[in-house]
């Protein structure tokens, strides 16, 4: 993990500008239960050297409290982001997707049983390949 750092508060990659703070891991601690065929579980903690230090350039994601609050809040969308493939020049990418729900997800003409309970299903109006390409996009934040 020595040749790693975490970025925060740029969103062009090339030009990091006066607002970007970089933290060196110092422990990084996957799903215990991650499958690299299905991906299930696919998310891993980090551990930085030290806290970002919060600024107009750099905060927290919002979370929801616990699991009253989730159900509450009703979220019918949500942004993904990410910096998309190296035909964007390495610039910050955000696009808010309909959540769409597994059953749906899952059918033959979707992803065809590969999502879990562990998975979100997002993607645009327009049709399963967009929400295809944007799975994997979610995918890998
Ligand atoms: C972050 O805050 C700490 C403590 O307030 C300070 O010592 C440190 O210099 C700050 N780091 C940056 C990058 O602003
Ligand atoms: C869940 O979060 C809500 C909103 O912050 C809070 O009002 C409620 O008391 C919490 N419930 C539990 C069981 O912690
Ligand atoms: C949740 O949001 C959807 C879409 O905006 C709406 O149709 C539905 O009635 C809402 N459900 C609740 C329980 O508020
Ligand atoms: C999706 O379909 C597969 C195969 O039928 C099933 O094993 C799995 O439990 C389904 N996922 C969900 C979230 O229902």
């Amino acid at each position: 993990m020595a040749h790693f750092r975490v970025l925060a508060g740029l969103t062009v990659l090339s030009a990091p500008g006066d607002h970007v703070q970089s933290r060196s891991i110092s422990e990084v601690r996957m799903h215990q239960d991650y499958d690299d065929t299905t991906y299930d579980n696919d998310v891993t903690l980090l551990l930085l050297s030290s806290p970002f230090n919060f600024t107009d350039h750099v905060q927290p994601a919002c979370t929801p409290h616990n699991v009253t609050h989730e159900v509450a809040l009703n979220f019918s969308h949500c942004f993904i982001s990410g910096w998309g493939s190296s035909y964007y020049k390495g610039l910050l990418q955000e696009a808010e997707v309909e959540l769409v729900d597994r059953t749906t997800c899952n059918l033959s003409t979707w992803y065809n049983g590969l999502v879990t309970e562990n998975m979100i299903c997002a993607g645009q109006e327009s049709g399963a390949v967009d929400a295809c390409q944007v799975l994997i996009f979610v995918h890998f934040l």
